[in-house]
Parts: structure tokens; C-alpha cells; sequence
């Protein structure tokens, strides 16, 4: 077999319609429909090759060979890779990301989408988008939507084939810019596969899915209007339904830290003086500055002043995944 080295490049995304929970947790079909937009400047880069020679998958995470636990779900993802094309050989895959993996900032997402592009081709898999982000969301159902750029809708699916992405506005439609507070780099102790897990066992689960159509509705009506005070209102209310259901399930899971809601604090004062600019937090303590371009250079000057703030990743809306130009095919 010829061994054909492949590497894709992908983005993670922040949602801001969020999903919460899995409907069917072998296949990752979400509870909910959501919502997000892919970020500009935070990548990660992963190669696959396919070798006969190989006697297992060789995974490689940010320049050291991967955890079991992680190495469990690449291998996973690859078996289902391996099943659609009939290729059985292991693989060698690198990955590396420029932003922490494990705090908040979807590197699920960006691992998943480029792993599924990049192995997917090594395989000789010819997938269209719709096909990669069914694929994708398998690994990480986030993944779905950062096979696509700018704002993209995942729909929660009833089978396997239904769970795609699709992109609602490319990335030049509107220069909203992310400023991520970063509180912590630490990985956090309960990933989002566990947190899903636990999502049924809140009360207030059943109600946040019930309403989050409506959500998404008002969420996409605001981005196709450029309507940053609706944006706002609706990214907060979801992003703080999601947190109580993450804090009223058993065991409870609290993401947030002192530093998180001191920003969450901020960003509503900021708001109320004139500012556009909302939070917005992931499975993390790392808030998300949602703003405006306008007021993006004084929003970030303002979270300098605040304490705790290790670091401030500036975001664009940005690509969806993209397979590198210099892709060999190796001698038979
Ligand atoms: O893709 P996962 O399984 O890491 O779950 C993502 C969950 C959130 O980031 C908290 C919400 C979302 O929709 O991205």
C-alpha cells in the first residue's frame, strides 16, 4: 500500500448556542441543536499517515505520545476511519495546537476536525464538508461545526446522517473578535465526554433543551442582522443556562473560577456604559469576550486592568478546516 502522509489544519470555535448533553452518547448526537463561529489565529496542525508496518497507532499530542485515555479516543476515531475505507493498516498520527489543550477552549473541536480531514484522505476517502462534519462529530461533537468557517449551525440530528453542521455566514460577514481571558492553562479535572454524561441528571436540563430552539432562532436572526444587543442578551442567558446545569447535576460541576466571574462582572458593567461586548464560557473557567471590532481595542485594554488575567487570545471569525498544500504521496 502506498503510504500517503496527509495534514490538515483546523480551528476550534467558541458556541454561542451551546449544546450541552448527548441524546445518544456512542454516536454523539446532541441533545440540542447549537451554534458557534470559528476562531481566527488558534490552530491545530495533525498529520496522519497509514503504514502497514505499524503494529498499533502511534499518537502523538503536542509533542509527546498521548495519554491512554486520548490515545483510546484517536484509536476510536480512526477505527471508524478505517471501517469506511477498508483500509486496515495503523497509523501514525502527530497532532500539535497552539493554544492549551483541556481549558475551555474547544481544542476537542480543532483536534477532531483536523484529524478527521487529515485521516480521512490518507485513507483515500473522498468526503465532501456535510460527510467530514457527520464523521467529526463522532469524536467530538463541537468538531461537527469547525469542519466549516465563519458561523456555523449544527443540528442535533435524529440518526448518524442528520448530525451535520452547515455554515450560516462566512467569516467576512460581520468582524466580531473573541477576546479570550485566560484564568488558567491547567487541564481541567472533568472533561466535556463526562460532563455530558451527567447533563440528564440536572433539573434544569430538560427545560434548557426544551427552549433552545428559540434560542438558536434569536442567536442566528442577531448575526444575520448584525444585531449586537440581541447577540448579547441571548449568547449570556445560554452560556448561563449551561453552567446551572452543569452545577445543579450529580455530582455537581463547577467550571468556573473567582477570576471567571470577576470577568463575567466586568463584561455586564462594560455593557451597561456603552460597550459591546458579552461573555460567553465553555467547559472551562476561560471567559470569552464576545465583541464588537469597534470596541474590541478597548474592551481588551479594560481586561488588562483586571486581576487574575494570565493572558488575552485575540480571535477573529476564522477558516474551517483545510488540508495543507504540500501533501506527499510517497512511492509505491
Ligand atoms: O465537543 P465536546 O464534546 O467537547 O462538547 C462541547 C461542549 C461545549 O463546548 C461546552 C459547548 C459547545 O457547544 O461547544
Amino acid at each position: 500500500m502506498s503510504e500517503n502522509s496527509v495534514t490538515a489544519i483546523a480551528s476550534p470555535n467558541i458556541a454561542f448556542i451551546k449544546y450541552w448533553g448527548n441524546r445518544d452518547p456512542a454516536l454523539r448526537l446532541p441533545a440540542n441543536a447549537s451554534l458557534s463561529m470559528t476562531l481566527s489565529n488558534l490552530q491545530t496542525t495533525t498529520t496522519v499517515i497509514f503504514d502497514d508496518r505499524l503494529e498499533a497507532d502511534q499518537i502523538e499530542i503536542d509533542g509527546s505520545p498521548a495519554s491512554a485515555k486520548a490515545a483510546s479516543r484517536v484509536t476510536m476515531h480512526l477505527d471508524l476511519i478505517r471501517t469506511l475505507s477498508g483500509v486496515p493498516a495503523f497509523a501514525s498520527m502527530r497532532s500539535q495546537s497552539n493554544f492549551p489543550a483541556g481549558a475551555g477552549i474547544a481544542s476537542s473541536a480543532s483536534a477532531f476536525a483536523a484529524l478527521t480531514a487529515a485521516a480521512s484522505n490518507a485513507a483515500g476517502l473522498e468526503l465532501d464538508k456535510k460527510q467530514l462534519s457527520i464523521l467529526a462529530r463522532r469524536g467530538s461533537g463541537s468538531a461537527a461545526r469547525s469542519i466549516f468557517g465563519g458561523f456555523v449551525q449544527l443540528f442535533s440530528g435524529e440518526v448518524n446522517e442528520d448530525g451535520y453542521a452547515e455554515q450560516l455566514a462566512p467569516a467576512e460577514h460581520w468582524h466580531l473578535v473573541d477576546l479570550i481571558a485566560v484564568v488558567t492553562k491547567e487541564h481541567k479535572s472533568t472533561g466535556s465526554s463526562a460532563g455530558h454524561l451527567l447533563a440528564p441528571t440536572s433539573p434544569i436540563q430538560a427545560p434548557r433543551v426544551q427552549d433552545a430552539a428559540r434560542r438558536l432562532e434569536t442567536c442566528k436572526d442577531a448575526i444575520l442582522q448584525k444585531d449586537f444587543r440581541t447577540l448579547a442578551q441571548i449568547v449570556e442567558l445560554d452560556s448561563n443556562l449551561m453552567h446551572s446545569v452543569m452545577m445543579t447535576s450529580e455530582p455537581p460541576l463547577l467550571y468556573l473560577e473567582p477570576e471567571s466571574i470577576s470577568v463575567m462582572k466586568h463584561v455586564t458593567r462594560w455593557r451597561e456604559a456603552g460597550l459591546d461586548v458579552c461573555y460567553t464560557i465553555d467547559a472551562g473557567p476561560n471567559v470569552h469576550c464576545i465583541c464588537s471590532f469597534e470596541d474590541s481595542h478597548e474592551v481588551e485594554h479594560q481586561l488588562r486592568s483586571i486581576d487574575g488575567i494570565l493572558d488575552i487570545y485575540r480571535c477573529s471569525p476564522g477558516n474551517g478546516v483545510a488540508l495543507t498544500a504540500n501533501n506527499e504521496q510517497a512511492p509505491q
